[in-house]
């Protein structure tokens, strides 16, 4: 089979083609990524002579028609990822969520492709009180607040409107929180280990008592892998953790348990405006139906971030420089 990874130089796409490489390896995998700050070719270095790399935006008509030439399988992870810069500049998030989206169904219908997996987000149904003890099914209505969920919630439309209309087959996940290896480091985990490591202290969000779950990164691919193997034609399935539930502080003091580090180095900042609060996920369906279930527990999870950091610390150095201390400056220089 033929698959296409679109943004397969980001941390899940990376993480996801090296899974799949191990896991399909007679597989022909093309990777199309525009290699934005967050997109980095060391990312698949180790696996350079098993794929075809193909430098290009999905928003590029000929880019895409060419990446999509004899595909079978899409796995569409390319996106603007992080909600703080979707804050400070929601532009790019538009362009590539809403209409990169767009260009790859619509060459996808062309090339009449047997599968488009969508990779999406638990952000795209709002926010859960902390007090209460709901989750959200598939069902669940959509109520994205921050210009990033409300791209991503953009483009879940337009992948369900391709299945309906001209009966793309598609199907879409929505996933919690992932971290991992390769995870770049304007994200909480990765950004709090780096600077712990650099012997900086870590900026919460006041008053850090928001609640996310995290789910290793490797089982997000797993999941992906349920549903492109025995997932159904038009469905969505959510993939998340099995954790009890952890606020942010709660998070970051384990981070610095493993790290062997006292609470010194939290430093309270001011909070991201619209701050969700809490997002929870019920992944019942995609258990019960594709028999899927994640492998890792957080304790674990974290100690396998806190090592691939601390081993790879050329990779995250590079990466935080240059453009990164810009958005760094911009981001908390006022918090
Ligand atoms: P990332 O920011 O680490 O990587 C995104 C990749 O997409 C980069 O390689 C980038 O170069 C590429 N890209 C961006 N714009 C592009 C464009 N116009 N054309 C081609 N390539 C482009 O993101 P991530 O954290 O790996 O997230 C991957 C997907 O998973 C996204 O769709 C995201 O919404 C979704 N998701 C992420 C998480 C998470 O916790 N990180 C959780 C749930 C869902
Ligand atoms: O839930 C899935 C989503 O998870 C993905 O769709 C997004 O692509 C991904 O970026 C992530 O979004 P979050 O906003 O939840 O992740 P982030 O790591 O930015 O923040 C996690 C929590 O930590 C959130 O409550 C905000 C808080 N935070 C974040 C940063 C960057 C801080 O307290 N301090 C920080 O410096």
């Amino acid at each position: 089979m033929k698959i296409l990874v679109t943004g397969g130089a980001g941390f899940i796409g990376s993480n996801f083609v090296h899974y799949w490489i191990k896991n399909h390896s007679g597989d022909e995998i093309v990777v199309l990524d525009k290699l934005t700050y967050a997109g980095n070719l060391e990312n698949l270095s180790a696996v350079a002579d098993k794929i075809k790399f193909i430098k290009g935006d999905i928003c590029d008509e000929s880019a895409v028609s060419e990446a999509m030439q004899g595909v079978e399988t899409v796995a569409h992870f390319a996106a603007e990822s992080h909600v703080d810069r979707s804050i400070l500049d929601p532009e790019a998030f538009i362009k590539t969520n809403v209409l990169g989206t767009h260009m790859l169904l619509k060459k996808a219908l062309e090339q009449k492709v047997k599968r488009f997996h969508h990779v999406s987000t638990d952000e795209v149904f709002g926010q859960i009180d902390l007090n209460s003890s709901e989750r959200w099914k598939e069902s669940s209505p959509y109520n994205p607040r921050s210009p990033y969920s409300a791209s991503k919630a953009a483009s879940d439309h337009l992948v369900r409107a391709y299945y309906q209309t001209y009966g793309l087959p598609v199907t879409i996940s929505n996933c919690a929180n992932n971290i991992g290896p390769y995870m770049f480091p304007e994200k909480l985990v990765p950004l709090a280990i780096t600077n712990v490591l650099q012997g900086k202290k870590i900026p919460v969000y006041k008053p850090g008592n928001q609640v996310r779950e995290w789910l290793y990164v490797e089982d997000h691919c797993s999941g992906i892998e349920a549903v492109l193997t025995k997932g159904r034609v038009g469905e969505t399935y959510f993939i998340g953790p099995d954790n009890p539930e952890y606020s942010n502080l709660e998070v970051i003091k384990k981070l610095l348990k493993i790290m062997g580090k006292s609470d010194d180095f939290i430093e309270f900042v001011g909070d991201r405006p619209g701050h969700d609060q809490k997002y929870a996920l019920d992944h019942g369906k995609i258990s019960k139906e594709l028999g899927w279930q994640p492998k890792y527990q957080l304790d674990e999870a974290l100690e396998n971030c806190v090592k691939w950091y601390t081993e790879n610390r050329a990779w995250w150095e590079k990466v935080k420089s240059g453009e990164y201390l810009k958005y760094y400056e911009q981001q908390y220089a006022k918090r």
